[in-house]
């Protein structure tokens, strides 16, 4: 039986998982299964600012990025890094200066551009892509500037140019590692969105000022009743700009408790995600579940409290329709 891992590469692209290095050193079978069957790791957490630098003071602890890339090194597998910019999971420290003005706005370009330096610096040549810039936009399509979730177009950008701190994590992220595969990575974008257009507008506005963007990514957290309708063509158009594309996070959530026609349905919207990642390659350059077992998954989480089920092996490990739908369409598709 060939693995995910085989039948993705055999058709020219990749598969991988978000996984958890925490899971990975505790549970066996996780472990076996993730060196099997990827050939791609995203770490879930662990390149998060705040998880790699709790303390300013102690800088970076980089062990468990180190056991997580040291691992996918002796399975010969890429490595995704997650993320080098977000508004989420940022140190308790940094927003609290920034809060306080004790960091002002050229501190924190500093800093930012420390962090990226650091982070990129250390996996050179060993994390082969990146996720630069992770969820910039609202859902109207414009950057985030709302006092919750703008922390960086509010604190790290020029006023009048929030687009700014994006220009510099990707020109500080080439610098860091001249051969990474830079993407900005975004979710609600799958369709025809206020978001998807505004993340058009917001990548052709990078690409005009020469900003080094190599792909975009797309999280692709669906729920069950999903069909994709609109993913294909949304990606085409980010592709026809001469970028990659990517599903990067994808998975497909059932209210709980699934019964086995959702699960059967589940697994259509899997191989259907599948299909349009292989009908775009080679622009579309791979397919990455978030998490591949539903005993570790993000699910059921406060935003979708009676969701579960969405990844492709049960509790037990055991594949689900979902998991023999990928197969099949990597196969014979
Ligand atoms: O590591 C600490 C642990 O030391 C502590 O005991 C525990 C107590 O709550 O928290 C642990 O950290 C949590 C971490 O997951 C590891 O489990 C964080 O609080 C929690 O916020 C974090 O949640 C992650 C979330 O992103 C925010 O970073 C989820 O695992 C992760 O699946 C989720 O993934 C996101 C993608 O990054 C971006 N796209 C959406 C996706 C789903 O929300």
């Amino acid at each position: 039986q060939p693995t995910l891992r085989q039948l993705a590469q055999a058709r020219g692209i990749a598969f991988g998982s978000a996984v958890s290095q925490q899971q990975l050193a505790a549970d066996t079978g996780y472990r076996d299964w993730a060196g099997a069957q990827l050939g791609l790791l995203v770490p879930e957490t662990e390149f998060i600012w705040g998880h790699l630098q709790p303390s300013q003071l102690q800088g970076p602890n980089f062990d468990d990025t180190d056991q997580l890339v040291a691992f996918a090194e002796s399975h010969g597998q890429q490595v995704r890094g997650h993320t080098l910019t977000w508004h989420t999971d940022l140190p308790s420290w940094l927003t609290r200066d920034v809060a306080a003005g004790v960091i002002g706005p050229e501190a924190l370009k500093d800093l930012h551009r420390r962090h990226i330096e650091s982070v990129v610096g250390r996996y050179r040549n060993r994390v082969s892509m990146w996720n630069v810039v992770n969820e910039p936009l609202a859902e109207n399509g414009s950057l985030r500037t709302d006092a919750k979730t703008g922390f960086w177009a509010l604190n790290a950008s020029a006023p009048g140019d929030p687009q700014e701190y994006i220009r510099n994590a990707f020109h500080w992220a080439r610098e860091a590692d001249p051969d990474a595969k830079l993407y900005l990575n975004e979710y609600g974008a799958e369709w025809g969105s206020a978001k998807a257009r505004g993340l058009y507008n917001l990548v052709k506005d990078l690409i005009a000022a020469g900003v080094p963007i190599d792909g975009i990514g797309f999280q692709t957290h669906a729920p069950v009743s999903s069909r994709l309708s609109g993913l294909e063509d949304t990606m085409r158009r980010f592709a026809a700009l001469g970028l990659e594309v990517a599903i990067t996070e994808l998975d497909v959530r059932v209210p709980m408790l699934a019964d086995s026609d959702e699960l059967a349905q589940q697994a259509e919207v899997y191989g259907q995600a599948a299909k349009t990642c292989l009908s775009l390659a080679p622009a579309c350059t791979s397919v990455t579940t978030w998490g591949f077992t539903d005993a570790h998954s993000w699910y059921p989480s406060s935003e979708f409290p009676s969701w579960g089920a969405a990844t492709l092996l049960d509790a037990s490990m055991n594949p689900k329709p979902a998991y023999h739908a990928l197969s099949a369409v990597l196969s014979s598709w």
